[in-house]
């Protein structure tokens, strides 16, 4: 059944999070006799551990304990796919700032204190910081990945042009607001009650569990919301809840584990940093005919999400393309540096960025608009329509989408006046760009592909629901309580979302992927279906007519012209013991997916998007300021618009301080120096557009999703690529556009004065 568009009605926490009256995990009451646990963290990138003194450490003040891998009652391990995440280092640390001890104090203050007196000696190792030595050395955590289509050497060979180079973009910090955190409680019978700000609390049930040597069942894992997630608390929040549970376990106390944002940033891995080799063929057009891409992906030290991130960046590299003859490897390559995971798309953007890249390239090449070359090159209806992993795009928007924001952007105008700017102005220069995304939406890995959910409804007719996606900001408990309302047919504010708990919905996958409303929202929808259709039968004997006709909608339960409003209807109902609670299940149908030949059906459908970005680039400082953005994005029949636009102005903004000014930077130590919001910059208000168009493409999902939406949390995080193409043809308007610059991501004014530089000494790309 299709039902009605979505409205905007406020995010279910709104009103809390403006009062600050949101609880968080660290907002629980505490229980008594809490205790508060600090990380000690490894002083080298790669070394032996040959001692470790923590007696000053124990004699600290309010120490109640001080645990090192030896405590640790169960497996030494957290990663989320292989066993190769230590909780605690054992005998040797592969990263500087990973955590070799744990402090348990009366305070968290005094546990923090402790830690600074530790005696640890080191024999170093030798220990490879960067991907390119990585890759040369063959230094993996994962064996490389090809994704491969046609004859990509004969096509480069018979291409009329080919071209060569690299290209690099660095990783990203999630920065959520909420730092990680884990407080763990113990209970009867060796159980654990772990409250933990996480996007999986399935995953950190199993991981505690194994740590602890209990049964999944003996571990409950609870969260109502986080300060953001943005993928940094997907599996990386293991370690903290494994720390908090097994210290709980341990000394029978309820411990607390909260993380300092400097500690946060050394211990936790980031978007992976990629580096591109490419070669590509097109033609006098600017139609590519062929591409050879090595991604090296920068894994950090050991595999965590490394996998699939790698998989969805190979599966992203056509963006909105169509590409024939491709030939992708992709390499984890290991590093001692922290182990990077997923980041708001998930490897995807990394995967996209590098073809637009060699697009930017041969448009400047070919002397043509980069949005002519892009438009020729988009995926088409009937045929140019397979992806390179088999996949066919059936609900390509892409071409409509792009003409309707050239137009509504003004955007062959404005071309013209930023290169009029640029003729008179010798210091300042503009630069413009479109850029599309499409982005596929579902777990490359089919059985996560699934959810569940509980609604249960009062004899009051309010409606609790419970369901197996996590809160990060992102407004899913909103999606969910509206799509409650809808089936029920009564007011969103009789709806209570409630947190997210492993005893009520159980074997729930990550909120990721973008795929928490798709999912729950139709573990949510069935499960209302299944009591509205329980009702509308009690309704039919109640009112005596044929239940089939029976209508639920403002509140009222109606069959012809008899009515009763839905609170009272509901007492009757219970009275006549008709159920009023119901579980649902929802599994995304049709994917299929070979992870080996990297070939198959992953995604349900695509989203679209795109966005132009005007900027200016001071060529004296390096520095840029975006002017003006222009948004236009496909949420399919949007669930909440007011949420989508949050999702799409946010995701904007932050992919942009990915590709502008949050720059990760290792020391020849291997000490990221970049910690802590003082040194590490995300954008703020001020590098906010002042004019910032944001609209939804009017669309309906092809694909039978709640209310016909689309998923919406990652996919514009790619639409600032229109940013970083805008500084590029800033740059190169200095030599008159006949150079490709040398331009790295993020474009940093350093990285901005050094492609000018290159460009003014007759230097393009990096051959
Ligand atoms: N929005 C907010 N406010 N906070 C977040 O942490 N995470 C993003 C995105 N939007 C995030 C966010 C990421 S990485 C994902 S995968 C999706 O939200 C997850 O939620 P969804 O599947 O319900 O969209
Ligand atoms: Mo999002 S990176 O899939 O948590």
């Amino acid at each position: 059944m299709d039902i009605k568009a979505g409205w905007s009605t406020p995010h279910e926490s709104a009103h809390l999070h403006v009062a600050g009256e949101a609880a968080y995990v660290d907002d629980i009451a505490e229980l008594a006799g809490t205790l508060y646990a600090a990380p000690g963290l490894s002083q080298r990138a790669h070394a032996k551990i040959k001692s470790i003194n923590l007696d000053v450490v124990k004699a600290s003040e309010g120490v109640a304990a001080v645990l090192t891998a030896e405590d640790l009652p169960g497996v030494n391990n957290c990663g989320p796919i292989l066993d190769d995440d230590p909780i605690l280092a054992e005998g040797t640390v592969f990263y500087f700032g990973q955590p070799v001890f744990v402090v348990i104090a009366n305070t968290m203050i005094a546990a923090r204190k402790a830690v600074t007196k530790a005696v640890i000696e080191y024999e170093d190792l030798p220990a490879t910081l960067d991907v390119k030595a990585a890759k040369q050395a063959e230094s993996w955590v994962l064996p490389p990945a090809h994704l491969r289509r046609g004859d990509t050497q004969s096509a480069m060979n018979d291409s009329q042009h080919q071209m060569s180079g690299e290209f690099s973009v660095g990783g990203q910090e999630q920065f959520y607001l909420e730092g990680q955190i884990s407080y763990a409680a113990p209970r009867e019978d060796g159980c654990i009650h772990l409250w933990c700000s996480t996007q999986h609390p399935t995953e950190m049930q199993q991981v505690v569990a194994h740590a602890l040597n209990l049964d999944f069942n003996q571990v409950l894992v609870e969260m109502r919301r986080m300060g953001g997630g943005f993928g940094g608390k997907e599996s990386q929040s293991a370690i903290f809840a494994c720390i908090a549970s097994i210290a709980a376990k341990l000394l029978n106390r309820p411990v607390k584990m909260r993380l300092d944002r400097d500690d946060d940033m050394m211990i936790t891995g980031k978007r992976h940093g990629f580096h591109f080799d490419y070669r590509t063929g097109y033609n006098d057009e600017g139609l590519i005919k062929a591409v050879d891409i090595d991604m090296v992906a920068q894994a950090g030290y050991s595999a965590d999400l490394t996998g699939p991130v790698v998989t969805r960046a190979a599966c992203h590299l056509d963006n909105a393309y169509y590409l024939n003859d491709v030939s992708i490897n992709a390499f984890s390559c290991k590093t001692n540096t922290q182990s990077n995971t997923a980041f708001r798309g998930f490897g995807g953007p990394q995967g996209a960025i590098a073809i637009e890249y060699l697009i930017d390239n041969i448009a400047r090449k070919l002397g043509k608009d980069a949005l002519e070359v892009r438009k020729l090159n988009y995926y088409g209806a009937n045929e140019r329509n397979v992806t390179p992993y088999g996949q066919i795009v059936v609900d390509n928007v892409m071409p409509e989408l792009s003409a309707q924001l050239e137009l509504s952007s003004d955007y062959k105008k404005r071309r013209k006046a930023t290169r009029l700017f640029n003729q008179s102005s010798p210091i300042l220069k503009k630069g413009i760009a479109l850029t599309p995304l499409k982005f596929g939406i579902s777990f490359n890995l089919v059985h996560f592909n699934q959810a569940g959910a509980l609604v249960h409804v009062y004899t009051d007719g309010s409606v609790l629901v419970n369901h197996g996606g996590t809160e990060m900001g992102q407004g899913l408990h909103t999606k969910v309580a509206q799509i409650v309302a809808v089936e029920l047919g009564i007011d969103v504010n009789r709806i209570r979302a409630t947190a997210t708990d492993t005893s009520k919905v159980a074997n729930t996958s990550a909120t990721a992927a973008s795929t928490g409303a798709d999912l729950n929202g139709k573990a949510a929808q069935n499960a209302a279906r299944t009591i509205r259709d329980r009702l509308a039968e009690f309704a039919g004997q109640h009112f005596s007519g044929n239940s089939a006709h029976v209508e639920f909608a403002d509140d009222t339960v109606s069959l012809g012209n008899k009515s009763l409003p839905f609170s009272e209807f509901i007492v009757l109902a219970y009275q006549a013991r008709v159920q009023l609670w119901s579980d649902g299940f929802y599994k995304t149908p049709g994917l299929h997916w070979d992870g080996v030949k990297m070939q198959g059906n992953p995604f349900y459908y695509f989203a679209y998007g795109a966005a132009v970005s005007e900027v200016v680039v001071d060529t004296l400082t390096g520095e840029s300021k975006l002017l003006r953005a222009d948004i236009l994005h496909d949420a399919g029949n949007s669930i909440n618009p007011a949420i989508d636009i949050g999702q799409l102005e946010g995701a904007f903004i932050q992919g942009m301080g990915w590709l502008t000014s949050e720059e990760l930077v290792w020391n020849e130590q291997g000490r990221l120096t970049t910690h802590a919001p003082s040194t590490y910059k995300i954008p703020t208000i001020t590098d906010c557009p002042s004019e910032f168009h944001t609209a939804l493409f009017d669309n309906r999902n092809v694909k039978d999703t709640v209310m016909r939406s689309k998923a919406v949390g990652e996919p514009p995080l790619l639409l600032p690529f229109s940013v970083f193409f805008a500084i590029r043809d800033a740059i190169s308007s200095v030599d008159g556009h006949n150079l490709n610059p040398p331009l790295r991501a993020p474009a940093t004014p350093e990285a901005i004065l050094d492609a000018i530089t290159a460009v003014r000494e007759g230097r393009e790309l990096h051959e």
